[in-house]
């Protein structure tokens, strides 16, 4: 694993400049996710994407559905940088810094049995909101809710 310094990390808009490397990093995660998808997501107005970039290339990438509120629908850091606080500098610094200044809250749906993404959420102060029961399949699973109100969400130092 790449040991990186936070300082040299980069949230940006996610542009077509990055999509090949987005692809890589959502195949690690999902089966048969195409590049056109995110191309999809791009030309989509209520689609709000970021990307930590280090050393000039994308190393994670969050995705939000902008409403009244933000739904954050996907976070993902490359395998080889997992670990490293990237995840939680990418979505806090686009909650905080990159969202439209009228969004007040961020909500999401996340696997009860995905762990390391729960405990990023708790972390960053998102509180549980309720289950919805075998919300998911391939694998089956519930779907816990979470929101955090932007009031309470702090930039990282
Ligand atoms: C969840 C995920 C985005 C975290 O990315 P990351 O860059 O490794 O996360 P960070 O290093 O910023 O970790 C921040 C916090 O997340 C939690 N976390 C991250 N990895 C974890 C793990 N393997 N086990 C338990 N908690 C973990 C911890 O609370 C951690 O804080 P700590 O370092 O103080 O313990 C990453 O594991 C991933 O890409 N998973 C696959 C995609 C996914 O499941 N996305 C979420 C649903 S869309």
């Amino acid at each position: 694993m790449e040991k990186i310094n936070l300082e040299n990390i980069k949230i940006e808009p996610f542009s077509i400049k990055h999509i090949e490397e987005v692809t890589t990093i959502h195949s690690q995660v999902l089966d048969g996710w195409s590049m056109k998808s995110l191309i999809g997501d791009l030309a989509n107005d209520s689609t709000a994407s970021y990307v930590a970039v280090y050393d000039g290339k994308p190393v994670a990438f969050c995705s939000f559905v902008v409403t009244d509120d933000a739904e954050l629908v996907f976070i993902c850091t490359h395998q080889a940088y997992r670990g490293q606080g990237i995840a939680s500098k990418l979505l806090m610094d686009s909650i905080v810094l990159e969202l439209p200044v009228g969004i007040t809250r961020v909500v999401l749906e996340v696997r009860s049995k995905n762990e390391a993404a729960i405990s990023l959420y708790e972390k960053h102060n998102f509180v549980k909101l309720g289950v919805r029961k075998n919300f998911y399949s391939s694998p089956a699973d519930d779907a816990i809710v979470m929101e955090l109100y932007k009031d309470g969400a702090k930039e990282l130092d």
